[in-house]
């Protein structure tokens, strides 16, 4: 057997085949290696993102006056009940303010059960209030008319088929602090000059997909947005009436216009900020766009009115750094 050709080529065979074999038998170890130190990391960070989640001491101060949510409701009552009971629950709602504008006032109902809600989700001798704004005409611009009373600076407006998690609400409010003048929103949308239309300067206004497409924006909605409660009387005295006019005539854009006050007085985007958007009402007719024509319109119609573009773009998306894993 020694020595012969075929049995050295079998010996040899066997040789590579072990170093093989042991070379697998590292590359598993190796990946259970990693596998583990994954797992290790994962659950280290899920600790820590708990630890976060139940006790929040380290570090963040509660907020220091809190905030006023506006909620904008058109005869759907079901869907004004949810987000009220829901929003009481958050720890920084200091008011709550419904502008109310269908042709009968609040049912009895109604009251009640905002009340009994009310009663029920109140903590710490701690009370929300909670009025409704009553307008005697339907037009957009009663979801901005100027509240005298307000007791905070901030207000959060919003429309009732929209909620969104108190987490994300009270991170958007820490957002609009270190911002005050600045609009910050869930719901960005965007402009553009449209060369395609001819004319010199044609702006097209553009929805989700636009904003995702070219990852800039230069407006938040106020179906979901923090303002500083000046801007109510700024949108009330201050802008010129044909807007609101515009805007009664034509039942739509307010929130264009509420956009392109505050790019005027700031001359600085807004802030759109991560959150998580439970739609209720599920209309989602501006969502799904479709009538972007009409929004072109109106950005069109308001630049000329304001004598310039005062919308300005951006990249920038405020993230709660406690919900990325990854740096
Ligand atoms: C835009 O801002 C300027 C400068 O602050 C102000 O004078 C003007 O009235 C504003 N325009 C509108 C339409 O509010």
């Amino acid at each position: 057997m020694r020595g012969s050709p075929s049995s050295r080529r079998l010996l040899q065979r066997f040789r590579q085949l072990t170093i093989s074999a042991i070379g697998s038998v590292k590359i598993k170890l190796l990946l259970a290696c990693c596998i583990a130190f994954t797992l290790v990391v994962i659950t280290g960070r899920a600790a820590a993102f708990m630890g976060w989640r139940h006790h929040v001491t380290v570090g963040s101060s509660p907020p220091r006056k809190g905030y006023t949510i506006l909620i904008n409701t058109w005869k759907r009552n079901d869907l004004l009940k949810k987000s009220i009971s829901h929003y009481t629950s958050c720890p920084g709602v200091d008011a709550i303010r419904i502008v109310w504008s269908e042709p009968n006032p609040p049912s009895d109902s109604l009251r009640g059960f905002l009340w009994k809600t009310l009663k029920s989700n109140s903590k710490d001798g701690k009370e929300i209030e909670l009025r409704f704004d009553i307008n005697k005409e339907d037009s957009l611009n009663n979801r901005f008319k100027e509240i005298k009373d307000l007791k905070t600076d901030a207000v959060f407006s919003i429309d009732d088929d929209v909620v969104f998690p108190c987490s994300s609400v009270e991170f958007a409010f820490s957002v609009w602090q270190s911002a005050p003048a600045t609009m910050v929103g869930f719901v960005p949308r965007m402009h553009w000059v449209d060369k395609t239309k001819g004319s010199a300067e044609y702006y097209s206004y553009g929805g989700w997909w636009s904003v995702w497409w070219m990852g800039r924006y230069s407006m938040v909605l106020s179906k979901a947005a923090f303002f500083h409660k000046k801007y109510l009387d700024m949108y009330t005295n201050q802008m010129p009436a044909s807007i609101r006019d515009y805007i009664t005539k034509n039942r739509n854009c307010e929130d264009i216009a509420m956009a392109f006050l505050v790019a005027n007085a700031t001359d600085a985007p807004p802030i759109w900020v991560k959150g998580k958007i439970f739609e209720i009402g599920s209309t989602g007719i501006s969502s799904l766009g479709g009538h972007s024509d009409r929004r072109s319109q109106c950005v069109n119609w308001f630049a000329a009115e304001f004598g310039r573009m005062p919308l300005v773009s951006t990249s920038v998306k405020a993230i709660d750094s406690r919900h990325i894993w990854l740096w």
